[in-house]
């Protein structure tokens, strides 16, 4: 039998965030920005603050206790975010500078080996700029060709049409993990399958995906996978790509640099081993250390009890919502994410939105980086707000009756 889920002490958690503490505009702050970046608990801040006061140097060329005490911290931190992707070795995983980092990572190196003139590459239309702009780069570059899945109006993939669109020149899928507007997750696992039957690679861009539930990339059997600290109670300038390891053997490196080469001499250059032949130049050492302490602090609440928190805040949310007749909601996916794209009638999504942050609420308003889906949802912009493990049913209620007070306002 399963061990009882352990229930999230939300009170005590929203405690370790110390931005919590603070007001906007005299009034309580509700942060219900989460899918644009998640703020930071006390363990996160304090990462940070203990590397740079007792153990920051250069990592991977130092000859002292600094840099040896900082290089076992970073490579640590890649083993952390290797176990939370449930990757088979660390070495699986590259830091980044981010998710866009990542997935401009493999656009190039995998699009300097393997893509070229023709070759299709299949996208969704809920895909994030920073999952269409690098293959639009390469259908710039090498001519490749970019095909497109649509999506139903909540956010769900249709099997046989993406089977459909498969052809011998398809070479790889890319598609999110959970769209950062609908928070609608894909299925993963099918996906990879189909794609692995047609003989092409597939990506995820899992920046939103990994923040809302266990990921295991075994299980889905991807290519790669990429993912960011920001949202996940890290820092910001650092990421994690992780390639499977026979995968990310062969590929050219991305950037040119420092650490990322075994030998260099006037005449050539020799490689160094993954995942250090994509990590030129000095890291982010102290983000991707902190990074660690962001996945130990999530895996310490519980992720299972900060989905359940999660979902039962989606679920008071979106009745609340749908009570209101002026609210019109975009996508209803099933096991959606806490995210809930919405709009106002007779309001531009940007007013409601500026109302709101008056009432001490933040929100996200506009196309959230996904133009293409804009389009297929016949709209400019929608007004976002998104849940985190902070949050509590106190700032459900101020997000209704903030909306309420902003239909009055501008009806
Ligand atoms: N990708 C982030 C968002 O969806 C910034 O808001």
């Amino acid at each position: 039998m399963n061990a009882p889920l352990k229930k999230l002490d939300v009170a005590s958690l929203r405690a370790e965030f110390p931005i919590l503490a603070r007001e906007a505009y005299g009034k309580r702050l509700v942060y219900l920005d989460n899918a644009a970046s998640a703020q930071k608990p006390r363990a996160v801040i304090d990462a940070m603050t203990k590397t740079l006061t007792q153990s920051y140097a250069n990592v991977h060329r130092g000859l002292h206790l600094l840099s040896n005490e900082a290089t076992a911290a970073y490579e640590e931190a890649r083993g952390k975010v290797a176990r939370f992707l449930g990757a088979a070795s660390p070495d699986e995983i590259v830091f980044t500078a981010g998710g866009t980092d990542a997935m401009n990572l493999v656009a190039y190196a995998l699009g300097e080996s393997e893509i070229g003139e023709g070759d299709e590459i299949i996208l969704s239309l809920m895909e994030h700029h920073s999952n269409i702009v690098p293959w639009h780069f390469l259908r710039e570059r090498k001519g490749a060709v970019l095909k497109w899945l649509d999506i139903s109006d909540d956010g769900e993939i249709d099997l046989d049409a993406y089977r459909a669109l498969f052809t011998k020149k398809t070479k790889l899928v890319a598609l999110t993990h959970m769209s950062n507007v609908l928070g609608a997750p894909t299925p993963a696992k099918a996906l990879a399958d189909i794609a692995h039957e047609h003989g092409a690679k597939i990506l995820f861009d899992g920046c939103q995906g990994a923040v809302h539930g266990k990921v295991d990339v075994k299980e889905i059997g991807c290519d790669f996978y990429a993912t960011t600290a920001h949202k996940l109670y890290g820092p910001t300038g650092v990421g994690a790509l992780y390639a499977r390891a026979d995968i990310l053997k062969t590929l050219p490196p991305f950037r040119g640099g420092g650490e990322m080469i075994d030998t260099v001499t006037t005449e050539k250059v020799a490689y160094n081993d993954p995942p250090h032949r994509f990590e030129a130049g000095t890291p982010p050492i102290v983000e991707a250390i902190a990074f660690g302490a962001a996945i130990e602090w999530m895996n310490t609440k519980g992720l299972d009890a900060i989905a359940a928190h999660e979902a039962e805040l989606l679920a008071h949310a979106t009745d609340e919502l749908r009570k209101l007749n002026f609210v019109k909601l975009y996508g209803q996916a099933k096991r959606k994410a806490p995210i809930i794209a919405f709009g106002l009638e007779g309001a531009h999504p940007h007013d409601v939105a500026a109302i709101l942050d008056r009432t001490g609420v933040a929100i996200r308003a506009g196309h959230h980086c996904a133009q293409p889906l804009m389009k297929r949802l016949g709209v400019s912009a929608t007004a976002r707000a998104s849940f985190a493990a902070y949050n509590d049913h106190d700032d459900v209620e101020a997000l209704i009756a903030g909306l309420v007070k902003t239909h009055k306002m501008l009806g």
